[in-house]
């Protein structure tokens, strides 16, 4: 089959279309044929090589963790999908690839009025967002704080707060506020100033705080915590332990994923929930997409269709 390999850590310029062995499902795995696969930014940060605590990756490795496909091959005790059901979820094998390998815990039925880039966009973003305002017990009447709103976790996060109950103040630069405004959440810009801004646009307070952004914001964080960094949850800001702060790494799959995924994906496949595709590119492209991702400005997803040419 068809897929992007990289045998050495580095840039983009390690990414390349190549051969490899097909890959077979093992019991309770399924083979999903890919239409169209999700582009992460932990994607370019195992490229990088600098994931190798949390994600130890043998070379040659081939990157993405999300997918929707058709379903081609089934394992040994798989009865809850069957050759040719139209699927998306996370994988346990490289999503930049014609074919991947899924757990069947993490998979759901695509429901027919989604399209193929739109189920891929799901599966990493809602699965984070809800681990984590779990985590933080975003109930109704609550305000959160969401940092790096107009990404894919973010534009998940507003949206599955506000169906909470919860006020929802966001931020992003000011080309992407009236999309937050659009997702449901107040929004603000970040940079100096940032505790006064989300003062003025909370006076009520912060009762908790989703660091999505991971961009150095935790002190203010903290600040607007009233000096508590309880109820504070960051995914991508190494400083964590530093300020008192939960880090949510995430890699695990919860037993409800693939019924939860399958809500997700009815609710988008009716215009509910929202998570934009901003670019496809055909799978050979996958280095210039991972370099947008880098550059840091993705509104919602990037996603890869390995069909196309
Ligand atoms: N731990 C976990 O379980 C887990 C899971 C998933 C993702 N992550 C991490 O979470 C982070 C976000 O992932 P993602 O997929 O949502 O990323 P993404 O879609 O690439 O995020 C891009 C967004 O970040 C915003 N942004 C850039 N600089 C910002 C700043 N200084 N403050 C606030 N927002 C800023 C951009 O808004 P503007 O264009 O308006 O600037 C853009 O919309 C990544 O670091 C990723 O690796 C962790």
């Amino acid at each position: 089959m068809e897929a992007i390999v990289y045998e050495e850590f580095g840039g983009p310029e390690v990414l390349r279309l190549a051969r490899v062995d097909d890959v077979h499902a093992g019991p309770g795995q399924i083979r999903v044929a890919v239409r169209a696969a999700g582009v992460n930014p932990v994607d370019y940060k195992i490229r990088n090589g600098w994931m190798e605590a949390a994600f130890p990756t043998p070379l040659p490795a081939t990157p993405g963790s999300e997918f929707a496909g058709v379903v081609d091959e089934t394992g040994g005790g798989v009865t809850e999908f069957a050759v040719g059901d139209e699927v998306l979820g996370r994988s346990a094998t490289g999503a930049y690839a014609e074919y991947v390998l899924a757990d069947v815990g993490a998979v759901a039925r695509k429901p027919e009025g989604l399209g193929w880039p739109e189920a891929a966009a799901l599966p990493v973003a809602t699965a984070t967002a809800a681990r984590v305002l779990d985590e933080l017990a975003v109930s109704a009447g609550e305000t959160l704080l969401v940092h790096g709103a107009s990404g894919a976790v973010g534009s998940a996060a507003v949206q599955l707060a506000a169906a909470r109950g919860a006020t929802v103040v966001g931020t992003a630069s000011p080309a992407n506020h009236d999309y937050l405004r659009v997702l449901g959440a107040v929004p603000v810009a970040y940079g100096d100033g940032l505790v006064g801004r989300v003062r003025e646009a909370a006076p009520q307070g912060v009762d908790a705080v989703f660091d999505v952004a991971g961009k150095g914001v935790l002190a203010d964080s903290v600040e607007l915590r009233d000096g508590t960094p309880e109820r504070i949850s960051t995914i991508a800001d190494p400083d964590a332990a530093r300020h008192g702060v939960a880090f949510s790494a995430g890699g695990g799959t919860s037993p409800d994923e693939g019924r939860q995924l399958g809500g997700y994906a009815q609710s988008a496949a009716v215009g509910g929930l929202r998570i934009p595709v901003e670019q496809t590119f055909p799978l050979g492209a996958a280095a210039r997409a991972q370099q947008l991702s880098e550059a840091g400005h993705v509104r919602g997803k990037l996603v890869l269709l390995p069909g196309e040419h």
